[in-house]
């Protein structure tokens, strides 16, 4: 019998349905998630474990990291890793690895659904069947706004924008971008100033990574440069679009609309969107296919496994 090495679960894979389970039979787990005084159950149990298991969600802290003196790896669930102190990881000799590529898809699904349910007024139309209005006044449904053959714009074109960007051109519409860098391996224009792409773009969808470093990246300047008939679509995370300057922008008017599936201060959605027609609100499950949880759960197993067999990474963190 060979015996199960040993692992601390920092956080639930809670959108993985069986993913706990699957942790639970192949590895000795301590699930600090469940321990009421983190502090004194890491002392007692942290000694000689050398891999944490988290997810985009929990992340993992400095401090964290201190109370776990022999820790070696860090295996994620999610493709964000901005909870995470990446930087002092490396410090610690601590390597890290999260879930990419394998959400790109959906997500990339999931900005779509968010365009076309915010433009053509999907949501608000399902709420007036369901309330039973329709038939009540005939015509009485406002109209809706075109996608195909409008002008998307990106922020952020990596494996989850150039999916977005991908699909645009299945809907004719002209792709246009702004990254850190101008890729020199795909079709679409780049734009060197996100103001510049807001004021060309009738979408403009934000497909970035998450973290200080994009935090507020899309200002009230963007989101008004956006314009009056301008949508937002956010798959990204909340905290890169500067949140109260965009309720702010479509309660003036200065922004046309939103459609949204992160928000700054998750699970908290701010009142003000939720009274707007011109909104589209999601909690956060641009992931949340069978297959694309499956995948990313499968992905953290190849990560565990390859790094007690070989003491490396399936898909590290850059
Ligand atoms: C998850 C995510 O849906 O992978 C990520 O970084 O944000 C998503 O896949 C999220 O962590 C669950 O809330």
């Amino acid at each position: 019998m060979t015996t199960k090495h040993r692992v601390i679960q920092i956080g639930p894979m809670a959108g993985s349905p069986s993913a706990n389970e699957r942790l639970q039979a192949e590895y000795d787990v301590f699930e600090l998630w469940k321990q009421p005084d983190r502090a004194a159950a890491l002392a007692q149990h942290a000694k000689g474990v050398s891999v944490a298991v988290t997810s985009a969600n929990t992340g993992c802290s400095p401090e964290l990291m201190d109370a776990m003196p022999d820790l070696k790896a860090i295996c994620s669930w999610g493709v964000g890793y901005e909870t995470i102190d990446v930087a002092a990881a490396r410090q610690r000799g601590i390597v890290v690895s999260n879930t990419p590529d394998v959400l790109s898809d959906c997500v990339a699904d999931m900005a779509w659904g968010l365009m076309l349910a915010c433009a053509r007024r999907i949501g608000q139309a399902e709420r007036f069947v369901r309330s039973g209005q329709w038939g009540q006044v005939h015509g009485s449904f406002p109209l809706g706004t075109r996608v195909s053959g409008k002008k998307l714009g990106i922020v952020g074109l990596g494996s989850i924008g150039q999916g977005i960007a991908k699909r645009g051109s299945g809907f004719d519409m002209d792709v246009r971008y702004h990254n850190r860098r101008p890729r020199t391996d795909v079709p679409y224009t780049y734009m060197d100033t996100l103001v510049g792409l807001a004021e060309w773009a009738d979408f403009l969808v934000v497909a970035t990574v998450g973290g200080p470093g994009t935090r507020h990246l899309i200002t009230r300047e963007v989101l008004e440069a956006l314009g009056p008939k301008g949508m937002v679509v956010n798959i990204a995370r909340g905290p890169v679009i500067d949140e109260a300057a965009m309720v702010e922008a479509l309660q003036k008017g200065t922004l046309g609309s939103a459609a949204l599936d992160v928000y700054e201060f998750e699970p908290k959605v701010p009142d003000a969107l939720k009274s707007m027609d011109n909104v589209v609100l999601l909690p956060h499950i641009s992931s949340g296919t069978y297959e694309t949880r499956q995948a990313m759960a499968d992905l953290v197993f190849d990560n565990l496994k390859l790094f007690f067999e070989q003491g490396k990474l399936v898909t590290p963190v850059a």
